[in-house]
């Protein structure tokens, strides 16, 4: 619990070390936009939150309010002058005693931490207290150093550091609480640096230090308090994400044949009893239930698997829903509100597109199904094609209880197969056909006797003495085009 603190991000800085061009607090770990961690963190906490946002503010902003429209409150940094400056522009929203602040570029942080800090400011009525942590790495060159001495402490930026940083192992992880007061009094006098031009709350440490109030710190692992400047930084913080969320769902009975090389994002949920197999990826909103089979290189993305699901390797899924004992692939494409409903079976190199697939309905090989509503013991033929489009509209393909549509079959909606018929292989089906029903709609097959042997014996290579009524008689459907060729080739 913490009482009387409100919670202030920092998220208005310029990115400039992400080197896109776009405000890295939007780019996303996990699956999730970073400047949603530390958010969602707070919020949690039941923190009123204000975000101090000026680069690329819209787009914070609306990353933030598609998920917490009513816990915060967003003021505008017009200019990007420092994290010192950036605190000051959220003066005005300030209503309780204590106010936390912390970084936006902090994805891995947790609550335990925040909750320690806390305690330990309150314990000892701090002005100000910070969280650090040790590292000597120079990948870890960047962090402000904090600098004690028997009686006094302070942050020294990076850049501004007279000595060798590697000297100092005690870096400052930009998550602070301070007493509203101490922070009225003094935000006035923090001074700008004459190196970087910026106002540093990194020096507020300094000021209640020289006042001799009360600064506490608490350590915390470096990981967990990782800043994101880089892409670089970004990767191994997702590095660090990834694996807390495999090894989360291990804890839970989830078997991975490669837990390295899979991408499971935050939000995901997985039943016990789920197998998933290498390079496998759940993304976005998906949830899997228990006793999944999920075979290689499988993508699966905002679905729903019910418990007892299959899907074979490289398949892809998309807000889809795969239910109980049914098996979808491999190399099949589900998407756009596409349900594959109980035992139902989607074999190799089909694509389902906004469509019901109804029980024990089998679509085994090579078919676009799309717009179609299929029910239960269907048997799909390979080949089978719904065409849904006609280059303005979508229309609707209904394929009801046990029909068998054979191979090859092009289906032209909107179009309705009524229960139990038959569509016989290789038809194109433009009218509604009958309960019971065989439609066959392909052209009569003929047999020409003896076609191929007389075409053989008019080979010019090996008759190259033929007579052209010879030649004639053995190419009666090719017409006078190959004739005329022959005699080319005789006068070539
Ligand atoms: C900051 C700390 C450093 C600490 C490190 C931890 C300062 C001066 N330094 O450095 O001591 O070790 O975090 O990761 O605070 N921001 C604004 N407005 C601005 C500038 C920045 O809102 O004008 C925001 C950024 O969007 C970011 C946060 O403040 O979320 C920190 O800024 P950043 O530039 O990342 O600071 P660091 O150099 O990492
Ligand atoms: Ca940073």
């Amino acid at each position: 619990m913490l009482k009387n603190v409100q919670a202030v991000i920092l998220a208005a800085g310029k990115s400039s070390r992400f080197k896109t061009g776009k405000t890295k607090l939007v780019e996303k770990i996990c699956g999730q936009e970073m400047i949603l961690y530390p958010t969602s963190l707070l919020v949690s906490l039941k923190l009123p939150v204000t975000l101090v946002v000026g680069f690329q503010k819209e787009l914070v902003e609306k990353t933030v309010t598609k998920h917490f429209s009513q816990d915060v409150t967003f003021i505008h940094q017009t200019e990007q002058l420092g994290t010192g400056h950036a605190i000051a522009c959220s003066q005005s929203t300030w209503n309780r005693d204590h106010i936390l602040i912390m970084n936006g570029d902090m994805p891995l942080i947790s609550a335990d931490i925040i909750q320690s800090l806390y305690n330990k400011h309150i314990k000892h009525d701090a002005a100000i207290s910070f969280v650090t942590a040790h590292n000597c790495d120079p990948s870890a060159a960047s962090y402000g150093r904090v600098i004690k001495a028997s009686d006094s402490i302070e942050i020294i930026e990076a850049k501004e550091l007279k000595d060798d940083g590697a000297q100092h192992c005690c870096i400052n992880a930009g998550i602070y609480i301070a007493k509203r007061t101490f922070l009225e009094t003094n935000i006035p006098k923090l001074q700008k640096s004459t190196l970087s031009k910026e106002w540093y709350i990194t020096d507020l440490v300094k000021l209640a230090s020289d006042e001799k109030l009360n600064v506490e710190t608490i350590s915390s692992s470096f990981d967990t308090i990782r800043g994101i400047n880089t892409f670089k930084e970004l990767w191994a913080a997702e590095q660090i994400k990834k694996s807390e969320i495999i090894q989360k769902w291990m804890d839970n009975g989830v078997r991975f044949s490669t837990a390295h090389n899979v991408q499971i994002d935050v939000h995901v949920t997985i039943g016990s009893g789920t197998f998933i197999d290498s390079g496998v990826h759940i993304l976005g909103n998906t949830k899997i239930g228990k006793h999944c089979s999920l075979a290689a290189f499988s993508i699966i993305k905002n679905s729903i698997l019910h418990d007892n699901a299959t899907v074979h390797s490289h398949t892809i899924i998309t807000n889809a829903t795969v239910e109980s004992f049914a098996s979808v692939g491999p190399f099949a494409h589900i998407h756009e509100k596409t349900t594959v409903q109980e035992k139902a079976v989607v074999g190799n190199f089909v694509e389902i597109k906004k469509s019901t697939v109804g029980q024990e309905t089998k679509i085994k090989h090579l078919a676009y199904v799309g717009d179609t509503k299929l029910g239960k013991r269907v048997n799909v033929g390979a080949g089978t094609i719904t065409c849904n489009y006609n280059g303005t509209d979508k229309f609707k393909t209904i394929i009801e209880d046990d029909v068998f549509v054979g191979s090859n079959s092009t289906l032209i909606a909107p179009v309705t197969i009524k229960k139990h018929a038959f569509v016989a292989a290789g038809s194109t089906i433009n009218k509604d056909v009958p309960e019971d029903a065989l439609a066959i709609a392909r052209e009569r097959q003929t047999n020409k006797e003896n076609y191929a042997r007389n075409l053989r014996h008019a080979k010019p290579s090996t008759t190259k003495d033929a007579t052209n009524e010879e030649k004639e008689s053995a190419l009666p459907f090719l017409g006078a085009f190959k004739v005329d060729n022959f005699e080319n080739n005789e006068s070539a």
